[in-house]
Protein backbone atom coordinates (compact mmCIF):
# COMPACT_ATOMS: atom_id res chain seq x y z
CA UNK A 1 0.00 0.00 0.00
CA UNK A 2 2.62 2.62 0.95
CA UNK A 3 4.62 1.80 -2.20
CA UNK A 4 1.67 2.28 -4.58
CA UNK A 5 0.70 5.72 -2.62
CA UNK A 6 5.07 6.77 -3.09
CA UNK A 7 4.80 5.32 -6.90
CA UNK A 8 1.55 7.67 -7.16
CA UNK A 9 3.51 10.57 -5.73
CA UNK A 10 6.49 10.15 -8.08
CA UNK A 11 4.18 10.00 -11.05
CA UNK A 12 2.59 13.05 -10.01
CA UNK A 13 5.81 14.95 -9.87
CA UNK A 14 6.91 14.10 -12.61
CA UNK A 15 3.91 15.27 -14.18
CA UNK A 16 3.86 18.32 -12.56
CA UNK A 17 7.58 18.60 -13.53
CA UNK A 18 6.72 18.51 -17.16
CA UNK A 19 3.58 20.43 -17.24
CA UNK A 20 5.85 23.24 -15.28
CA UNK A 21 8.00 23.69 -18.03
CA UNK A 22 5.21 23.45 -20.42
CA UNK A 23 3.35 26.69 -18.47
CA UNK A 24 6.42 28.46 -18.16
CA UNK A 25 6.75 28.79 -22.14
CA UNK A 26 3.21 29.45 -22.61
CA UNK A 27 3.41 32.25 -20.26
CA UNK A 28 6.56 34.51 -21.66
CA UNK A 29 3.47 35.43 -24.49
CA UNK A 30 0.66 36.09 -22.18
CA UNK A 31 3.29 37.80 -19.47
CA UNK A 32 3.30 40.61 -22.18
CA UNK A 33 1.60 43.68 -20.99
CA UNK A 34 3.82 46.23 -21.82
CA UNK A 35 6.56 46.91 -24.47
CA UNK A 36 10.15 45.33 -23.61
CA UNK A 37 11.75 48.54 -23.80
CA UNK A 38 15.76 47.34 -23.54
CA UNK A 39 16.44 47.85 -26.65
CA UNK A 40 15.69 51.77 -26.49
CA UNK A 41 18.56 52.97 -24.07
CA UNK A 42 17.18 55.69 -22.16
CA UNK A 43 13.47 56.83 -22.90
CA UNK A 44 11.58 59.78 -23.86
CA UNK A 45 8.21 58.01 -23.21
CA UNK A 46 7.04 55.56 -20.74
CA UNK A 47 6.56 52.00 -22.20
CA UNK A 48 3.60 51.53 -24.20
CA UNK A 49 0.98 49.82 -23.35
CA UNK A 50 0.66 46.32 -25.16
CA UNK A 51 -1.37 43.72 -23.75
CA UNK A 52 -0.28 40.90 -26.30
CA UNK A 53 -2.67 37.86 -25.97
CA UNK A 54 -6.08 40.23 -24.91
CA UNK A 55 -5.22 43.00 -27.81
CA UNK A 56 -4.83 40.21 -30.37
CA UNK A 57 -8.34 38.63 -29.66
CA UNK A 58 -10.03 41.66 -28.84
CA UNK A 59 -8.67 43.16 -32.11
CA UNK A 60 -9.27 39.85 -33.91
CA UNK A 61 -6.04 39.02 -35.43
CA UNK A 62 -5.78 35.31 -35.99
CA UNK A 63 -2.45 35.51 -38.29
CA UNK A 64 0.38 36.38 -36.90
CA UNK A 65 2.69 37.40 -39.73
CA UNK A 66 -0.07 40.67 -39.59
CA UNK A 67 3.18 42.07 -37.31
CA UNK A 68 5.75 39.27 -37.00
CA UNK A 69 6.36 39.06 -41.11
CA UNK A 70 8.92 37.79 -42.92
CA UNK A 71 10.05 39.91 -46.07
CA UNK A 72 12.27 38.33 -48.92
CA UNK A 73 13.65 40.59 -51.71
CA UNK A 74 11.52 43.18 -50.61
CA UNK A 75 8.29 41.00 -50.67
CA UNK A 76 6.17 39.82 -47.93
CA UNK A 77 6.81 36.26 -47.76
CA UNK A 78 3.10 35.50 -47.10
CA UNK A 79 2.58 32.47 -44.49
CA UNK A 80 6.04 32.78 -42.67
CA UNK A 81 6.05 34.29 -39.41
CA UNK A 82 8.72 35.76 -37.32
CA UNK A 83 7.44 35.49 -34.24
CA UNK A 84 10.38 33.89 -32.29
CA UNK A 85 12.51 36.96 -33.31
CA UNK A 86 12.40 40.30 -31.30
CA UNK A 87 11.35 43.06 -33.64
CA UNK A 88 14.81 45.00 -32.64
CA UNK A 89 16.86 41.90 -34.61
CA UNK A 90 16.00 43.16 -38.00
CA UNK A 91 14.95 47.00 -36.69
CA UNK A 92 17.63 48.80 -35.83
CA UNK A 93 17.57 52.15 -33.57
CA UNK A 94 19.11 54.08 -36.44
CA UNK A 95 18.58 54.46 -39.93
CA UNK A 96 21.34 52.81 -42.22
CA UNK A 97 21.40 51.09 -45.37
CA UNK A 98 21.03 47.75 -44.52
CA UNK A 99 18.22 48.66 -42.22
CA UNK A 100 14.32 48.21 -43.41
CA UNK A 101 13.14 51.09 -40.84
CA UNK A 102 14.30 52.42 -37.57
CA UNK A 103 12.44 50.34 -34.61
CA UNK A 104 10.75 53.54 -33.47
CA UNK A 105 8.99 54.30 -37.17
CA UNK A 106 8.61 50.09 -37.34
CA UNK A 107 6.29 50.09 -33.93
CA UNK A 108 4.86 53.27 -34.82
CA UNK A 109 3.84 52.62 -38.34
CA UNK A 110 2.52 49.34 -37.98
CA UNK A 111 0.58 49.87 -34.16
CA UNK A 112 -0.65 53.22 -35.56
CA UNK A 113 -1.82 52.35 -39.33
CA UNK A 114 -4.11 49.66 -38.28
CA UNK A 115 -5.95 51.59 -35.76
CA UNK A 116 -6.27 54.29 -38.47
CA UNK A 117 -7.17 51.76 -40.40
CA UNK A 118 -9.82 50.00 -38.77
CA UNK A 119 -10.83 53.75 -37.14
CA UNK A 120 -10.37 51.42 -33.58
CA UNK A 121 -7.57 51.59 -30.52
CA UNK A 122 -5.79 54.28 -30.03
CA UNK A 123 -4.01 57.35 -32.10
CA UNK A 124 -2.47 59.48 -28.96
CA UNK A 125 0.67 59.57 -27.87
CA UNK A 126 -0.35 59.59 -24.11
CA UNK A 127 -2.91 56.77 -24.85
CA UNK A 128 0.08 53.99 -25.54
CA UNK A 129 2.54 56.07 -23.71
CA UNK A 130 1.16 55.43 -20.27
CA UNK A 131 1.91 56.45 -17.34
CA UNK A 132 2.42 53.35 -14.72
C1 LIG B 1 13.25 38.92 -39.74
C2 LIG B 1 13.42 40.36 -39.82
C3 LIG B 1 12.25 41.23 -39.40
C4 LIG B 1 11.54 41.17 -38.23
C5 LIG B 1 11.70 40.20 -37.08
C6 LIG B 1 10.60 42.27 -38.28
N1 LIG B 1 10.73 42.97 -39.43
FE1 LIG B 1 9.69 44.64 -39.99
N2 LIG B 1 10.60 44.61 -41.81
C7 LIG B 1 11.64 43.81 -42.17
C8 LIG B 1 12.12 44.17 -43.50
C9 LIG B 1 13.26 43.52 -44.27
C10 LIG B 1 11.30 45.24 -43.92
C11 LIG B 1 11.43 46.07 -45.20
C12 LIG B 1 10.64 45.67 -46.35
C13 LIG B 1 11.09 46.52 -47.54
O1 LIG B 1 12.02 46.09 -48.20
O2 LIG B 1 10.52 47.60 -47.73
C14 LIG B 1 10.36 45.50 -42.85
C15 LIG B 1 9.37 46.48 -42.88
C16 LIG B 1 8.62 46.87 -41.81
C17 LIG B 1 7.63 47.92 -41.85
C18 LIG B 1 7.22 48.74 -43.08
C19 LIG B 1 6.36 47.91 -44.00
C20 LIG B 1 5.06 47.59 -43.35
O3 LIG B 1 4.83 46.39 -43.08
O4 LIG B 1 4.30 48.51 -43.06
C21 LIG B 1 7.11 48.01 -40.58
C22 LIG B 1 6.04 48.96 -40.13
C23 LIG B 1 7.77 47.00 -39.76
N3 LIG B 1 8.68 46.31 -40.55
C24 LIG B 1 7.52 46.77 -38.42
C25 LIG B 1 7.96 45.63 -37.69
C26 LIG B 1 7.58 45.29 -36.32
C27 LIG B 1 6.70 46.15 -35.43
C28 LIG B 1 8.17 44.09 -36.03
C29 LIG B 1 8.01 43.24 -34.79
C30 LIG B 1 6.63 42.91 -34.40
C31 LIG B 1 8.93 43.70 -37.19
N4 LIG B 1 8.79 44.66 -38.17
C32 LIG B 1 9.71 42.55 -37.26
C33 LIG B 1 12.19 42.80 -41.41
C34 LIG B 1 11.74 42.38 -40.17
C1 LIG C 1 -0.72 43.20 -33.31
C2 LIG C 1 0.61 42.68 -33.56
C3 LIG C 1 0.93 41.28 -33.12
C4 LIG C 1 0.27 40.11 -33.43
C5 LIG C 1 -0.97 39.92 -34.29
C6 LIG C 1 1.01 39.04 -32.79
N1 LIG C 1 2.08 39.57 -32.10
FE1 LIG C 1 3.46 38.53 -31.04
N2 LIG C 1 4.37 40.28 -30.49
C7 LIG C 1 4.02 41.52 -30.96
C8 LIG C 1 4.94 42.49 -30.42
C9 LIG C 1 4.92 43.98 -30.70
C10 LIG C 1 5.83 41.79 -29.59
C11 LIG C 1 7.03 42.35 -28.84
C12 LIG C 1 8.18 42.24 -29.81
C13 LIG C 1 9.41 42.98 -29.44
O1 LIG C 1 9.47 43.61 -28.39
O2 LIG C 1 10.37 42.91 -30.25
C14 LIG C 1 5.45 40.38 -29.66
C15 LIG C 1 6.13 39.35 -29.02
C16 LIG C 1 5.87 38.01 -29.24
C17 LIG C 1 6.67 36.93 -28.70
C18 LIG C 1 7.88 37.08 -27.82
C19 LIG C 1 9.06 37.21 -28.73
C20 LIG C 1 10.30 37.60 -28.03
O3 LIG C 1 11.10 38.28 -28.66
O4 LIG C 1 10.45 37.28 -26.84
C21 LIG C 1 6.12 35.76 -29.16
C22 LIG C 1 6.60 34.35 -28.89
C23 LIG C 1 4.97 36.11 -29.98
N3 LIG C 1 4.84 37.49 -29.99
C24 LIG C 1 4.16 35.20 -30.61
C25 LIG C 1 3.03 35.52 -31.34
C26 LIG C 1 2.13 34.54 -31.93
C27 LIG C 1 2.29 33.02 -31.84
C28 LIG C 1 1.14 35.24 -32.55
C29 LIG C 1 -0.08 34.70 -33.28
C30 LIG C 1 -0.93 33.81 -32.54
C31 LIG C 1 1.43 36.66 -32.37
N4 LIG C 1 2.57 36.78 -31.62
C32 LIG C 1 0.67 37.70 -32.87
C33 LIG C 1 2.99 41.83 -31.80
C34 LIG C 1 2.07 40.93 -32.30
C1 LIG D 1 -3.62 44.69 -37.41
C2 LIG D 1 -4.23 45.71 -36.57
C3 LIG D 1 -3.58 46.19 -35.30
C4 LIG D 1 -2.23 46.30 -35.02
C5 LIG D 1 -1.05 45.95 -35.91
C6 LIG D 1 -2.14 46.85 -33.68
N1 LIG D 1 -3.39 47.08 -33.18
FE1 LIG D 1 -3.82 47.87 -31.33
N2 LIG D 1 -5.78 47.63 -31.69
C7 LIG D 1 -6.35 47.17 -32.88
C8 LIG D 1 -7.80 47.18 -32.75
C9 LIG D 1 -8.80 46.74 -33.83
C10 LIG D 1 -8.09 47.64 -31.46
C11 LIG D 1 -9.47 47.80 -30.79
C12 LIG D 1 -9.85 46.50 -30.16
C13 LIG D 1 -11.21 46.58 -29.51
O1 LIG D 1 -12.20 46.62 -30.23
O2 LIG D 1 -11.23 46.68 -28.28
C14 LIG D 1 -6.80 47.93 -30.81
C15 LIG D 1 -6.67 48.40 -29.51
C16 LIG D 1 -5.48 48.76 -28.90
C17 LIG D 1 -5.34 49.28 -27.56
C18 LIG D 1 -6.50 49.52 -26.59
C19 LIG D 1 -6.50 48.49 -25.47
C20 LIG D 1 -6.52 47.07 -25.93
O3 LIG D 1 -5.55 46.32 -25.63
O4 LIG D 1 -7.47 46.65 -26.61
C21 LIG D 1 -4.00 49.50 -27.34
C22 LIG D 1 -3.34 50.05 -26.09
C23 LIG D 1 -3.31 49.11 -28.57
N3 LIG D 1 -4.23 48.68 -29.49
C24 LIG D 1 -1.93 49.18 -28.73
C25 LIG D 1 -1.25 48.65 -29.83
C26 LIG D 1 0.19 48.62 -29.97
C27 LIG D 1 1.17 49.17 -28.95
C28 LIG D 1 0.45 48.03 -31.17
C29 LIG D 1 1.79 47.75 -31.80
C30 LIG D 1 2.74 47.00 -31.01
C31 LIG D 1 -0.82 47.70 -31.79
N4 LIG D 1 -1.83 48.10 -30.96
C32 LIG D 1 -0.95 47.10 -33.03
C33 LIG D 1 -5.67 46.77 -34.00
C34 LIG D 1 -4.30 46.70 -34.14
C1 LIG E 1 -0.45 52.94 -31.06
C2 LIG E 1 0.46 53.12 -29.93
C3 LIG E 1 1.44 54.28 -29.98
C4 LIG E 1 1.16 55.60 -30.16
C5 LIG E 1 -0.19 56.25 -30.45
C6 LIG E 1 2.42 56.30 -30.02
N1 LIG E 1 3.42 55.41 -29.75
FE1 LIG E 1 5.39 55.88 -29.39
N2 LIG E 1 5.84 53.88 -29.35
C7 LIG E 1 4.91 52.86 -29.37
C8 LIG E 1 5.61 51.60 -29.21
C9 LIG E 1 4.96 50.24 -29.21
C10 LIG E 1 6.98 51.91 -29.08
C11 LIG E 1 8.14 50.92 -28.83
C12 LIG E 1 8.67 50.83 -27.41
C13 LIG E 1 7.99 51.63 -26.36
O1 LIG E 1 6.96 51.20 -25.86
O2 LIG E 1 8.48 52.73 -26.03
C14 LIG E 1 7.09 53.35 -29.15
C15 LIG E 1 8.28 54.07 -29.03
C16 LIG E 1 8.38 55.43 -28.93
C17 LIG E 1 9.62 56.17 -28.68
C18 LIG E 1 11.00 55.55 -28.53
C19 LIG E 1 11.24 55.08 -27.11
C20 LIG E 1 11.43 56.21 -26.13
O3 LIG E 1 10.61 56.34 -25.18
O4 LIG E 1 12.38 57.00 -26.27
C21 LIG E 1 9.28 57.49 -28.59
C22 LIG E 1 10.21 58.67 -28.33
C23 LIG E 1 7.84 57.60 -28.83
N3 LIG E 1 7.33 56.32 -29.03
C24 LIG E 1 7.13 58.77 -28.84
C25 LIG E 1 5.79 58.88 -29.21
C26 LIG E 1 5.10 60.15 -29.41
C27 LIG E 1 5.72 61.54 -29.22
C28 LIG E 1 3.82 59.84 -29.80
C29 LIG E 1 2.70 60.78 -30.23
C30 LIG E 1 3.03 61.68 -31.31
C31 LIG E 1 3.71 58.38 -29.83
N4 LIG E 1 4.93 57.84 -29.46
C32 LIG E 1 2.57 57.69 -30.13
C33 LIG E 1 3.56 52.97 -29.51
C34 LIG E 1 2.86 54.16 -29.72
Amino acid sequence: MKIKILIIALMLFACSGISMVHIKRAVAVEDIVRMDTSAFGRLRRPAAVFDHNSHNEAAQIDDCAVCHHVWENGKLVPEESSEDTSCSECHGLIAGPHNPMTLTNAFHIQCRSCHVKKGKGPLLCAECHQKK
